[in-house]
């Protein structure tokens, strides 16, 4: 594909080939030293658990084009270390963090010319996935494993960037009290199109879903986690559940808020019936990077929070201060920004 063609300015958030990808195969207790391929096509068995059992799990994160020319991966070690927890609730085998670092950094070298240009507020989504694979028909975990990663430049997820969106409380559950919710696991997912495309028919940006135990508190949106700023302005508060998927954004915006922004921070209850503590939200998540959320329908009561037009102050200086450290023109706490070149 001709990058020529690519509007760098006017990116969304949908899937084109880009050059190699890297797979890798687990057989007989190993993983294989892997490769890059130009084949964007999986040919597995027609048995394979993925297919039939969902036993699959993924990863999202972004390499950025740097001010400096520097190409860059946030927190790659935290994406590892939730793919392993993944695999581990979904009984596949683990894959070392190195390798999955070195995974990553491999499809991006291979695929520079696609890695959109610092400015244009794209970069470059990584896709890792492992997926059970062979030969088998019973509900058991597969003889065989298969971990890939691809890329695609992308834009912003939500329509409008730092805009806010509105969104509105789903009556579906997105996962079980003790089930799979904290993992990045298809199912999840499969589960969450339907309330997401009912959200969309009714123009909310995606739903927002309550703690499937007692539908009373805030759990976390489709796609991204939740955070709301007290309504003096001096706290950043975020739910606390095993259900939702624990963001590598949102706990880099807790650190970004307590140590940069002065506030305190606290990870709790958010119930749906007092919004009215909170001058702000946000969505928030490697796509999403930070979407305020303008206002929440819950049934028949639609709840403003800073306005549906701007963004409110706090929301943006986290904004600015978490992809000011993602494209490297803000310093980056110890370990955040991991050099591919
Ligand atoms: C359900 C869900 N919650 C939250 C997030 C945000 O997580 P992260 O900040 O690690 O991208 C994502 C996206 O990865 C997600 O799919």
């Amino acid at each position: 594909m001709d990058t020529q063609g690519i509007d760098w300015q006017n990116l969304g958030f949908s899937y084109i080939k880009t050059d190699l990808r890297y797979v890798s195969h687990w057989k007989d207790g190993a993983w294989d030293g892997g490769t890059l391929t130009e084949d964007n096509k999986v040919h597995i068995s027609e048995g394979s658990t993925a297919l039939h059992y969902g036993q699959q799990c993924f990863e999202g994160l972004k390499a950025y084009r740097g001010q400096d020319g520097s190409i860059n991966l946030f927190r790659p070690d935290q994406n590892a270390a939730r793919m392993r927890r993944s695999c581990a609730r979904l009984l596949m085998p683990a894959l070392p963090t190195e390798t999955f670092i070195e995974a990553c950094r491999q499809v991006v070298l291979a695929n520079e010319r696609f890695i959109p240009p610092y400015g244009s507020g794209g970069a470059l989504y990584l896709r890792p996935y492992i997926i059970g694979v062979g030969d088998n028909i019973g509900v058991r975990s597969a003889p065989e494993f298969m971990f890939s990663v691809f890329c695609i430049p992308v834009g912003s997820y939500f329509k409008g960037g730092l805009t806010p969106a509105n969104f509105i409380i789903s009556g579906y559950d997105r996962a079980a009290p003790n089930g799979t919710g904290a993992a990045k696991v298809g199912g999840n997912y499969a589960a969450s199109l339907l309330p997401n495309h009912e959200a969309k028919e009714r123009d909310f940006a995606d739903c927002i879903y309550l703690d499937p135990a007692t539908h009373t508190k805030i759990e976390e949106v489709g796609a991204a986690n939740f955070f709301a700023i007290s309504r003096d302005g001096t706290r950043f508060i975020t739910p606390k559940s095993p259900s939702i998927l624990e963001s590598i954004t949102k706990y880099s915006l807790l650190e970004i808020a307590r140590d940069r922004l002065g506030l305190e921070v606290e990870e709790g209850d958010v119930f749906i019936d007092q919004l009215n503590q909170y001058s702000e939200a946000g969505a928030c998540g490697t796509a999403a990077v930070i979407t305020p959320i303008g206002g929440i329908q819950n049934g028949e009561t639609f709840h403003v929070f800073h306005s549906e037009t701007e963004v409110g102050p706090v929301t943006r200086a986290l904004y600015d201060e978490l992809v000011g450290i993602q494209y490297s023109t803000r310093p980056a706490p110890e370990g955040w920004v991991v050099k591919v070149q």
